[in-house]
């Protein structure tokens, strides 16, 4: 059984007060604000029984306020970029926000990361909702989502809902920073990653993918057999990833990564129902961010595992349909366990 209870955590500039939920299993304690829906904290136990907050952030609502990469946050209405923002649908072209280089990504200026969500709480968890008004930051069509936060035992599961007035494109993700070893670690390269699948997205120099779907074999994105990132980004094999890998199809629960830390014992397994994953690994970080407890953030010391559609898909033919239309319901589950290896 998880307990779940809640305290104050603020409030905004316009007064609006925001809660902080706590979701504490056997295993896993979990912090979540109705501010942008964010995960502000993640506990567990290393194998010889340490506990560790995983996730980066901040210890106050200012810092969440503030400028900062998406930390914990949901991402919507389309998470990932958008190539100079455009798009058209029935024949109607849409400009949204550029707030990427050429690019619009993340929702635009202000994205669901900066909403105040409404809150209720579930047995083992909770659910957030708000409603995104037509036109908001350039998309069409009101569109009602909802976001649940389930902890049972080592499982969180996040569950996304949504249903639209107008088609619109929608992409919902998670963007929790992550480091195994205890946020506030320099970096990552112990960390052991493998990801299911066969083909990723190539991308050009503003990050938004060529339209090549391509074999991973022979290439630095073959995580199918576990790498440890020393490997790759330490030994500068290569910048780091921020890359999309292609998943199942099947819109079933499959596996999709996995992450062992071996020094810890930590291991985090991602199953999901979406077709793709942005794998990140904090390339963009710089240090310059004060984190909880006066940590200091530098590059590649998280990394994010942002199950989700395919970038620029509402742009893009041949990769996963991108639009939810009036009277559909737009529903994706991803799982993340949390468990130690002796
Ligand atoms: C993107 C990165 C970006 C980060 C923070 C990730 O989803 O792939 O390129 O720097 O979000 O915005």
């Amino acid at each position: 059984m998880t307990q779940v209870s809640s305290e104050e955590f603020g409030a905004l500039p316009d007064g609006r007060r925001v809660r902080r939920f706590l979701l504490r299993s056997d295993s896993v304690s979990l912090r979540v604000q109705t501010f942008g829906a964010i995960v502000t904290g993640l506990e567990t136990k290393d194998r010889r029984g340490n506990a560790a907050d995983l996730i980066l952030g901040f210890d106050t609502l200012e810092g969440y306020i503030n400028k900062h990469p998406y930390f914990g946050a949901v991402i919507g209405r389309v998470a990932n970029r958008i190539a100079e923002g455009k798009f058209s649908i029935d024949g109607k072209d849409y400009q949204l926000p550029i707030n990427n280089g050429p690019n619009s990504i993340h929702g635009g200026l202000k994205g669901f990361d900066k909403v105040l969500w409404t809150p209720e709480a579930l047995p083992n968890g909770v659910r957030f909702s708000m409603t995104s008004a037509d036109g908001e930051e350039g998309y069409p069509g009101e569109l009602k989502v909802s976001v649940s936060y389930v902890l049972d035992g080592k499982e969180l599961t996040i569950n996304y809902k949504a249903e639209a007035t107008k088609t619109t494109p929608i992409n919902l993700t998670n963007h929790s920073y992550f480091n195994l070893a205890g946020h506030g670690t320099p970096n990552i390269y112990d960390h052991e990653v493998s990801i299911e699948a066969d083909y990723y997205l190539p991308v050009d120099k503003t990050s938004i993918p060529t339209g090549e779907i391509a074999s991973v074999a022979n290439t630095y994105f073959d995580l199918r057999k576990p790498v440890v990132l020393e490997n790759l980004i330490e030994n500068k094999l290569m910048e780091g990833f921020d890359h999309n890998f292609c998943l199942s199809l099947s819109k079933q629960r499959s596996p999709c990564a996995r992450v062992y830390h071996q020094p810890s014992g930590r291991l985090l397994e991602v199953e999901t129902t979406q077709p793709g994953i942005q794998f990140y690994t904090a390339n963009f970080l710089d240090g310059s961010l004060k984190g909880k407890g006066g940590a200091v953030y530098p590059k590649h010391s998280a990394f994010c595992l942002e199950t989700q559609n395919w970038p620029d898909a509402v742009n893009k033919k041949n990769f996963p349909d991108a639009l939810l239309r009036p009277g559909e319901e737009y529903n994706h589950t991803t799982w993340f366990t949390f468990s130690t290896v002796k």
